[in-house]
Protein backbone atom coordinates (compact mmCIF):
# COMPACT_ATOMS: atom_id res chain seq x y z
CA UNK A 1 0.00 0.00 0.00
CA UNK A 2 1.00 3.60 -1.22
CA UNK A 3 2.58 5.01 2.18
CA UNK A 4 0.08 7.96 1.48
CA UNK A 5 -3.26 5.94 1.93
CA UNK A 6 -1.86 4.45 5.52
CA UNK A 7 -4.06 4.86 8.58
CA UNK A 8 -2.08 7.38 10.59
CA UNK A 9 -2.87 9.69 7.11
CA UNK A 10 -5.78 10.24 7.52
CA UNK A 11 -6.57 9.99 11.18
CA UNK A 12 -4.46 13.39 11.42
CA UNK A 13 -6.12 16.28 12.80
CA UNK A 14 -7.11 17.94 9.69
CA UNK A 15 -9.85 14.44 9.55
CA UNK A 16 -10.58 15.44 12.85
CA UNK A 17 -14.10 13.43 13.83
CA UNK A 18 -13.51 11.44 10.05
CA UNK A 19 -11.09 9.33 11.84
CA UNK A 20 -9.61 6.46 10.03
CA UNK A 21 -13.04 5.84 7.91
CA UNK A 22 -12.37 6.43 4.32
CA UNK A 23 -15.11 6.37 1.89
CA UNK A 24 -15.09 4.19 -1.07
CA UNK A 25 -15.49 7.38 -2.88
CA UNK A 26 -12.27 8.77 -1.67
CA UNK A 27 -10.54 5.87 -1.43
CA UNK A 28 -11.44 5.33 -5.48
CA UNK A 29 -9.92 9.05 -5.84
CA UNK A 30 -7.06 7.87 -3.93
CA UNK A 31 -6.22 5.03 -6.25
CA UNK A 32 -6.93 7.22 -9.33
CA UNK A 33 -4.40 9.63 -8.39
CA UNK A 34 -2.21 6.97 -7.01
CA UNK A 35 -2.26 5.16 -10.47
CA UNK A 36 -1.60 8.87 -12.26
CA UNK A 37 1.62 9.16 -9.98
CA UNK A 38 2.50 5.54 -10.70
CA UNK A 39 5.53 5.00 -9.09
CA UNK A 40 6.78 8.48 -8.83
CA UNK A 41 8.48 9.22 -5.72
CA UNK A 42 6.50 11.64 -3.01
CA UNK A 43 10.12 13.41 -2.60
CA UNK A 44 11.21 13.32 -5.90
CA UNK A 45 13.11 16.22 -7.83
CA UNK A 46 11.43 18.60 -9.65
CA UNK A 47 10.89 18.20 -13.30
CA UNK A 48 14.04 18.96 -15.31
CA UNK A 49 12.38 21.46 -18.20
CA UNK A 50 11.48 18.77 -21.06
CA UNK A 51 14.23 19.33 -23.71
CA UNK A 52 11.63 20.42 -26.80
CA UNK A 53 11.84 23.66 -28.52
CA UNK A 54 8.25 24.00 -29.92
CA UNK A 55 5.50 25.70 -28.44
CA UNK A 56 3.26 22.61 -27.84
CA UNK A 57 1.66 21.55 -24.94
CA UNK A 58 0.10 18.45 -26.27
CA UNK A 59 0.74 16.69 -29.90
CA UNK A 60 -0.85 13.36 -30.66
CA UNK A 61 1.16 10.83 -33.16
CA UNK A 62 -2.06 8.44 -34.55
CA UNK A 63 -3.59 7.99 -31.07
CA UNK A 64 -5.52 4.69 -31.41
CA UNK A 65 -7.16 2.72 -28.71
CA UNK A 66 -9.59 -0.27 -30.07
CA UNK A 67 -11.87 -2.28 -26.75
CA UNK A 68 -11.79 -6.00 -28.46
CA UNK A 69 -13.22 -5.32 -32.02
CA UNK A 70 -14.70 -1.01 -30.99
CA UNK A 71 -12.06 1.27 -32.42
CA UNK A 72 -12.52 4.09 -29.97
CA UNK A 73 -9.77 6.61 -30.75
CA UNK A 74 -9.34 6.21 -34.34
CA UNK A 75 -5.91 7.49 -34.80
CA UNK A 76 -5.63 10.99 -34.13
CA UNK A 77 -3.77 13.90 -34.67
CA UNK A 78 -3.62 16.68 -32.63
CA UNK A 79 -1.66 19.69 -31.71
CA UNK A 80 -2.09 22.06 -28.88
CA UNK A 81 0.20 24.76 -28.02
CA UNK A 82 0.92 26.18 -24.80
CA UNK A 83 -1.80 28.15 -22.73
CA UNK A 84 -4.52 27.00 -25.39
CA UNK A 85 -7.68 25.81 -24.41
CA UNK A 86 -8.78 23.43 -26.50
CA UNK A 87 -12.34 21.49 -26.66
CA UNK A 88 -12.90 18.08 -27.57
CA UNK A 89 -16.49 18.64 -28.51
CA UNK A 90 -18.20 15.21 -29.81
CA UNK A 91 -21.65 13.05 -28.31
CA UNK A 92 -21.86 10.36 -25.81
CA UNK A 93 -19.44 7.47 -27.63
CA UNK A 94 -17.54 9.58 -29.45
CA UNK A 95 -13.82 9.10 -27.71
CA UNK A 96 -13.53 11.65 -25.79
CA UNK A 97 -12.69 10.19 -22.27
CA UNK A 98 -10.74 7.41 -24.08
CA UNK A 99 -8.92 10.09 -25.69
CA UNK A 100 -7.99 11.73 -22.01
CA UNK A 101 -7.24 8.77 -20.20
CA UNK A 102 -4.40 8.25 -22.74
CA UNK A 103 -3.24 11.20 -22.29
CA UNK A 104 -2.92 10.90 -18.83
CA UNK A 105 -1.39 7.69 -18.64
CA UNK A 106 -4.45 5.77 -17.38
CA UNK A 107 -5.08 3.75 -20.40
CA UNK A 108 -2.38 2.16 -22.87
CA UNK A 109 -3.12 3.20 -26.41
CA UNK A 110 -3.49 0.26 -28.78
CA UNK A 111 -1.54 2.53 -31.51
CA UNK A 112 0.18 5.63 -31.56
CA UNK A 113 1.74 7.81 -28.72
CA UNK A 114 1.22 11.46 -27.54
CA UNK A 115 3.86 14.06 -26.06
CA UNK A 116 2.95 16.30 -23.50
CA UNK A 117 5.22 18.83 -22.99
CA UNK A 118 7.75 16.64 -24.95
CA UNK A 119 7.27 14.08 -22.56
CA UNK A 120 6.11 10.77 -24.66
CA UNK A 121 3.23 9.09 -22.63
CA UNK A 122 4.47 5.18 -23.05
CA UNK A 123 8.16 6.08 -22.81
CA UNK A 124 8.33 8.65 -19.75
CA UNK A 125 4.29 8.16 -18.38
CA UNK A 126 6.14 9.63 -14.87
CA UNK A 127 7.72 12.48 -16.04
CA UNK A 128 3.75 13.14 -17.51
CA UNK A 129 2.01 12.41 -14.56
CA UNK A 130 3.95 15.24 -12.89
CA UNK A 131 2.90 18.12 -14.72
CA UNK A 132 -0.62 16.94 -15.76
CA UNK A 133 -3.91 17.29 -13.54
CA UNK A 134 -7.19 15.70 -14.08
CA UNK A 135 -10.96 16.61 -13.25
CA UNK A 136 -12.04 13.36 -14.10
CA UNK A 137 -15.44 13.26 -15.91
CA UNK A 138 -17.11 11.35 -12.88
CA UNK A 139 -16.40 14.08 -9.94
CA UNK A 140 -14.61 11.87 -7.15
CA UNK A 141 -14.36 13.56 -4.08
CA UNK A 142 -15.32 12.69 -1.06
CA UNK A 143 -18.69 13.95 -0.19
CA UNK A 144 -18.33 13.64 4.13
CA UNK A 145 -15.01 15.47 3.73
CA UNK A 146 -15.28 19.27 3.79
CA UNK A 147 -12.99 21.35 0.86
CA UNK A 148 -10.09 21.74 3.15
CA UNK A 149 -10.40 17.91 4.10
CA UNK A 150 -10.34 16.72 0.25
CA UNK A 151 -7.49 18.99 -0.67
CA UNK A 152 -5.21 17.51 2.45
CA UNK A 153 -5.80 14.41 1.63
CA UNK A 154 -5.11 14.84 -1.93
CA UNK A 155 -2.51 17.45 -1.28
CA UNK A 156 -0.56 14.63 0.91
CA UNK A 157 -1.03 12.33 -2.05
CA UNK A 158 1.05 14.68 -4.23
CA UNK A 159 4.08 15.20 -1.33
CA UNK A 160 3.09 19.08 -1.11
CA UNK A 161 4.50 20.23 1.85
CA UNK A 162 1.55 21.19 4.42
CA UNK A 163 2.61 24.99 4.11
CA UNK A 164 2.54 25.18 0.54
CA UNK A 165 -0.66 23.40 0.37
CA UNK A 166 -2.64 25.62 2.76
CA UNK A 167 -1.39 28.76 0.86
CA UNK A 168 -2.49 27.00 -2.97
CA UNK A 169 -5.82 25.59 -1.17
CA UNK A 170 -6.38 29.05 0.16
CA UNK A 171 -5.48 31.02 -3.32
CA UNK A 172 -7.73 27.92 -5.70
CA UNK A 173 -10.74 27.97 -2.98
CA UNK A 174 -10.50 32.14 -3.28
CA UNK A 175 -10.27 31.96 -6.95
CA UNK A 176 -12.99 29.12 -7.38
CA UNK A 177 -15.79 31.15 -5.34
CA UNK A 178 -15.39 28.52 -2.65
CA UNK A 179 -13.79 29.92 0.87
CA UNK A 180 -17.28 31.10 1.91
CA UNK A 181 -18.15 27.17 1.96
CA UNK A 182 -14.67 25.80 2.40
CA UNK A 183 -15.28 24.40 6.31
CA UNK A 184 -18.85 22.52 4.65
CA UNK A 185 -18.93 18.99 4.12
CA UNK A 186 -19.03 18.23 0.36
CA UNK A 187 -22.15 16.55 0.50
CA UNK A 188 -24.06 20.02 1.44
CA UNK A 189 -22.50 21.36 -1.71
CA UNK A 190 -24.88 22.02 -5.30
CA UNK A 191 -23.31 20.35 -8.37
CA UNK A 192 -21.42 22.95 -9.49
CA UNK A 193 -19.76 23.84 -6.35
CA UNK A 194 -18.58 19.82 -6.76
CA UNK A 195 -17.41 20.44 -9.94
CA UNK A 196 -15.25 23.20 -8.80
CA UNK A 197 -13.87 21.74 -5.67
CA UNK A 198 -12.57 19.07 -8.56
CA UNK A 199 -11.29 21.21 -11.03
CA UNK A 200 -9.28 22.58 -7.28
CA UNK A 201 -8.30 19.35 -6.62
CA UNK A 202 -6.57 18.93 -10.35
CA UNK A 203 -5.16 22.32 -9.69
CA UNK A 204 -3.71 22.06 -5.82
CA UNK A 205 0.10 20.08 -7.31
CA UNK A 206 0.17 23.68 -10.08
CA UNK A 207 0.20 21.05 -12.79
CA UNK A 208 1.21 22.88 -16.35
CA UNK A 209 -1.44 21.03 -18.51
CA UNK A 210 -5.17 20.96 -16.87
CA UNK A 211 -7.68 18.19 -18.18
CA UNK A 212 -11.27 18.73 -17.19
CA UNK A 213 -13.56 15.82 -18.47
CA UNK A 214 -17.08 17.22 -18.96
CA UNK A 215 -16.66 19.68 -16.29
CA UNK A 216 -20.46 20.90 -16.34
CA UNK A 217 -22.41 17.64 -16.70
CA UNK A 218 -24.97 17.37 -15.45
CA UNK A 219 -25.80 20.96 -14.53
CA UNK A 220 -28.24 23.30 -15.23
CA UNK A 221 -28.23 26.21 -17.44
CA UNK A 222 -27.34 28.93 -14.83
CA UNK A 223 -24.66 26.59 -12.59
CA UNK A 224 -22.87 25.63 -16.08
CA UNK A 225 -22.34 29.11 -16.73
CA UNK A 226 -21.16 29.81 -13.15
CA UNK A 227 -18.11 27.21 -14.00
CA UNK A 228 -17.44 28.66 -16.96
CA UNK A 229 -16.53 32.18 -15.50
CA UNK A 230 -14.44 30.12 -13.00
CA UNK A 231 -12.27 28.12 -15.80
CA UNK A 232 -12.11 31.16 -18.07
CA UNK A 233 -9.81 32.51 -15.08
CA UNK A 234 -7.12 30.02 -15.72
CA UNK A 235 -7.38 30.99 -19.60
CA UNK A 236 -3.46 31.31 -21.38
CA UNK A 237 -2.45 30.50 -17.51
CA UNK A 238 -2.55 26.66 -18.28
CA UNK A 239 -3.03 24.62 -21.09
CA UNK A 240 -6.30 23.11 -20.77
CA UNK A 241 -8.40 20.00 -22.74
CA UNK A 242 -11.69 19.98 -21.95
CA UNK A 243 -14.40 17.40 -23.00
CA UNK A 244 -17.62 18.85 -23.78
CA UNK A 245 -20.87 17.88 -25.37
CA UNK A 246 -22.59 21.15 -24.75
CA UNK A 247 -22.13 23.17 -28.11
CA UNK A 248 -22.47 26.20 -25.91
CA UNK A 249 -19.74 25.95 -23.82
CA UNK A 250 -17.02 25.02 -26.18
CA UNK A 251 -18.31 28.18 -28.24
CA UNK A 252 -18.02 30.24 -24.83
CA UNK A 253 -14.35 28.52 -23.65
CA UNK A 254 -12.51 27.04 -26.22
CA UNK A 255 -9.92 29.00 -28.25
CA UNK A 256 -10.02 26.11 -30.75
CA UNK A 257 -12.16 23.48 -31.33
CA UNK A 258 -11.84 19.50 -32.32
CA UNK A 259 -15.39 17.84 -33.30
CA UNK A 260 -15.42 14.62 -32.68
CA UNK A 261 -17.61 11.71 -33.59
CA UNK A 262 -17.00 7.66 -33.50
CA UNK A 263 -13.33 7.91 -32.30
CA UNK A 264 -12.25 10.63 -35.11
CA UNK A 265 -11.58 14.54 -34.95
CA UNK A 266 -13.79 15.47 -37.93
CA UNK A 267 -12.74 19.10 -37.92
CA UNK A 268 -10.82 21.49 -36.24
CA UNK A 269 -10.74 25.15 -35.77
CA UNK A 270 -11.74 28.32 -33.59
CA UNK A 271 -15.25 28.59 -33.51
CA UNK A 272 -15.85 31.16 -36.08
CA UNK A 273 -13.24 29.32 -38.42
CA UNK A 274 -15.97 26.54 -37.83
CA UNK A 275 -18.68 28.49 -38.64
CA UNK A 276 -17.31 29.90 -41.65
CA UNK A 277 -16.63 26.53 -43.28
CA UNK A 278 -20.28 25.47 -43.74
CA UNK A 279 -20.89 29.61 -44.83
CA UNK A 280 -22.37 27.90 -48.30
CA UNK A 281 -25.21 27.21 -47.08
CA UNK A 282 -27.58 30.96 -45.38
CA UNK A 283 -30.45 31.12 -44.30
CA UNK A 284 -33.06 33.65 -43.74
CA UNK A 285 -36.18 33.30 -41.93
CA UNK A 286 -38.79 35.96 -42.70
CA UNK A 287 -42.56 36.38 -41.52
CA UNK A 288 -44.76 38.10 -43.21
CA UNK A 289 -47.93 38.46 -43.94
CA UNK A 290 -49.95 37.71 -47.45
CA UNK A 291 -47.71 34.50 -48.30
CA UNK A 292 -50.04 33.31 -51.27
CA UNK A 293 -49.12 30.63 -53.75
CA UNK A 294 -48.37 33.02 -55.78
CA UNK A 295 -45.31 34.41 -53.67
CA UNK A 296 -44.11 31.05 -52.62
CA UNK A 297 -43.90 29.78 -56.13
CA UNK A 298 -41.88 33.00 -57.49
CA UNK A 299 -39.60 31.89 -54.85
CA UNK A 300 -39.31 28.80 -55.12
CA UNK A 301 -38.68 29.66 -59.06
CA UNK A 302 -35.48 31.60 -57.31
CA UNK A 303 -34.22 30.32 -54.68
CA UNK A 304 -32.79 26.74 -54.10
CA UNK A 305 -34.97 25.57 -50.76
CA UNK A 306 -38.37 28.05 -49.63
CA UNK A 307 -40.26 26.52 -46.64
CA UNK A 308 -43.14 27.85 -45.64
CA UNK A 309 -45.50 27.66 -42.75
CA UNK A 310 -47.77 29.80 -40.53
CA UNK A 311 -47.02 33.03 -42.25
CA UNK A 312 -42.75 32.25 -41.84
CA UNK A 313 -40.80 31.87 -44.84
CA UNK A 314 -37.54 30.14 -44.64
CA UNK A 315 -35.36 30.67 -47.37
CA UNK A 316 -31.70 29.03 -47.71
CA UNK A 317 -29.41 29.08 -50.78
CA UNK A 318 -25.85 29.71 -51.33
CA UNK A 319 -26.02 33.53 -51.59
CA UNK A 320 -28.77 35.59 -49.59
CA UNK A 321 -29.09 39.09 -50.61
CA UNK A 322 -31.23 40.98 -47.20
CA UNK A 323 -32.45 43.75 -49.64
CA UNK A 324 -33.29 42.00 -52.48
CA UNK A 325 -35.33 39.75 -50.76
CA UNK A 326 -37.39 42.01 -48.57
CA UNK A 327 -37.94 43.80 -51.92
CA UNK A 328 -38.94 41.07 -54.53
CA UNK A 329 -41.57 39.87 -51.54
CA UNK A 330 -42.90 43.37 -51.29
CA UNK A 331 -42.96 43.72 -55.12
CA UNK A 332 -44.81 40.04 -55.56
CA UNK A 333 -47.33 41.66 -52.82
CA UNK A 334 -46.13 39.90 -49.06
CA UNK A 335 -46.25 42.43 -46.04
CA UNK A 336 -42.58 41.59 -44.26
CA UNK A 337 -42.94 41.95 -40.56
CA UNK A 338 -39.58 41.07 -39.81
CA UNK A 339 -36.81 39.21 -40.58
CA UNK A 340 -33.19 38.30 -39.95
CA UNK A 341 -30.32 36.18 -41.69
CA UNK A 342 -29.55 33.56 -39.25
CA UNK A 343 -26.71 32.93 -38.28
CA UNK A 344 -24.37 29.34 -38.15
CA UNK A 345 -24.03 27.98 -35.13
CA UNK A 346 -21.89 24.95 -33.95
CA UNK A 347 -24.68 22.80 -34.17
CA UNK A 348 -25.05 23.64 -37.44
CA UNK A 349 -21.46 22.60 -38.07
CA UNK A 350 -21.89 19.61 -36.13
CA UNK A 351 -25.05 18.56 -38.27
CA UNK A 352 -22.94 19.24 -41.38
CA UNK A 353 -20.06 17.11 -40.60
CA UNK A 354 -21.70 14.21 -39.19
CA UNK A 355 -24.75 14.09 -40.85
CA UNK A 356 -26.49 14.16 -37.35
CA UNK A 357 -27.60 16.00 -34.08
CA UNK A 358 -25.10 16.63 -31.46
CA UNK A 359 -27.75 15.72 -28.73
CA UNK A 360 -28.50 12.31 -30.24
N1 LIG B 1 -13.06 0.06 -20.85
C1 LIG B 1 -13.78 -0.06 -21.95
N2 LIG B 1 -14.05 -1.26 -22.50
C2 LIG B 1 -14.76 -1.37 -23.64
N3 LIG B 1 -15.26 -0.31 -24.32
C3 LIG B 1 -15.02 0.91 -23.82
C4 LIG B 1 -14.29 1.11 -22.61
N4 LIG B 1 -14.22 2.45 -22.38
C5 LIG B 1 -14.89 3.04 -23.36
N5 LIG B 1 -15.37 2.14 -24.24
C6 LIG B 1 -16.14 2.42 -25.46
O1 LIG B 1 -15.38 3.33 -26.23
C7 LIG B 1 -16.25 4.28 -26.86
C8 LIG B 1 -15.80 5.67 -26.48
O2 LIG B 1 -16.08 5.86 -25.09
P1 LIG B 1 -15.70 7.20 -24.33
O3 LIG B 1 -16.04 7.01 -22.90
O4 LIG B 1 -14.33 7.57 -24.67
O5 LIG B 1 -16.71 8.23 -25.02
P2 LIG B 1 -17.01 9.74 -24.62
O6 LIG B 1 -16.88 10.55 -25.86
O7 LIG B 1 -16.22 10.14 -23.46
O8 LIG B 1 -18.57 9.66 -24.26
P3 LIG B 1 -19.40 10.44 -23.13
O9 LIG B 1 -19.79 11.77 -23.74
O10 LIG B 1 -20.59 9.57 -22.93
O11 LIG B 1 -18.57 10.57 -21.91
C9 LIG B 1 -17.66 3.93 -26.43
O12 LIG B 1 -18.26 3.17 -27.44
C10 LIG B 1 -17.45 3.13 -25.16
O13 LIG B 1 -18.49 2.21 -24.97
MG1 LIG C 1 -16.69 10.86 -21.59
Amino acid sequence: MCPCLSPGLVSGSSFGQYGTKLEPHTIKYAIIIITLLGEMRLTSPKVEPAKVSDDLAIQTLNLTKIFNSLVAVDSIELNIKKGELFALLGPNGAGKTTTINMLCCLLKPTGGTAKIMGYDILKQPFKVKEIIGVSPQETAISERLNCWENLSLIGKIHGINAKELKIRSQQLLETMGLTERAKDQVRKFSGGMKRRLSIIMALVHSPEILFLDEPTLGLDPQARRAVWEYIVRFKGEKTILLTTHYMEEADFLADRIGIMDEGKIDALGTSTELKISILEKHTMIIYAWNLTQKVINEMRGRYKEVEVTDGTMIITDKKLDFKEIVDRLHSLGAIVRSAYIKEPTLEDVFLTITGKELRE
